[in-house]
């Protein structure tokens, strides 16, 4: 199956948002990956429903919508109306993980649950068919421009084992410190979807930069 990019709009010109958000749209990039952060979850905070409102007036690919905010139950349909298409919540925030993916689907949107670094894949063990998507954080959330975490690669090979053996049809996305270096082997490792901020946003041509990826991993 192809291989997917999607460019964190977090490391996006927020002063040129549309120029970036055509960027994307005219390039090689499959996803538009959206970061919500509540300043409680996590240590920052990003923005929220009235700047993903205007993304997704532009943004012609898939949105994909990553939650970190605490009791994200309370906005699923908000996400929903806003254009969503993937939503993925964190384990550490859900209490009642299974209602919570069940209520996703039932908003018309994929269901995708992310892990922090130190949460092990057996966790997932009892919900992977339920699950349309896994992220593996691959740094600690709340922060761009942060060093990828080694043992990232391990968890992956674990979770595309607990896949097969589960039969899930579940795709596993990669969130952090993804760079031109650790894309082949992230993919290798089982990595169906790279996030990428500011390796794309950062570089000098950031189209280029997609495409670049986009080939190395297809
Ligand atoms: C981190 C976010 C990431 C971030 C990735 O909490 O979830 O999506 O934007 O940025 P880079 O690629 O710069 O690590
Ligand atoms: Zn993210």
């Amino acid at each position: 199956m192809t291989k997917l990019i999607a460019p964190s709009i977090l490391a996006a010109d927020f002063g040129n948002l549309q120029r970036d958000i055509e960027m994307v749209n005219s390039s090689d990039a499959d996803w538009f990956h959206i970061d919500i952060m509540d300043g409680v979850f996590v240590p920052n905070i990003s923005f929220g429903m009235p700047v993903l409102k205007a993304i997704s007036q532009h943004a012609k690919k898939t949105i994909d919508v990553h939650l970190m905010i605490v009791d994200p139950d309370r906005y699923i349909q908000t996400f929903a109306d806003l254009g969503a298409n993937v939503l993925t919540v964190h384990y550490e925030a859900c209490t009642h993980l299974h209602r919570t993916i069940q209520a996703i689907k039932a908003a018309g949107m994929k269901a995708g649950v992310a892990l922090n670094p130190h949460t092990p894949i057996a966790v997932l063990e009892d919900i992977i068919k339920d699950l349309d998507l896994v992220c593996i954080m691959s740094v600690n959330p709340g922060f761009g421009g942060q060093s990828f975490i080694e043992n990232t690669y391990k968890k992956v090979s674990q979770l595309k084992h607990l896949i097969e053996f589960s039969e899930s049809s579940c795709q596993i996305e990669i969130d952090g410190g993804v760079t031109d270096q650790n894309a082949n082997a992230l993919v290798e490792a089982g990595a169906d979807v790279l996030v990428a901020g500011s390796f794309v946003f950062r570089s000098d041509d950031p189209t280029a930069t997609i495409k670049n990826l986009k080939a190395i991993v297809n």
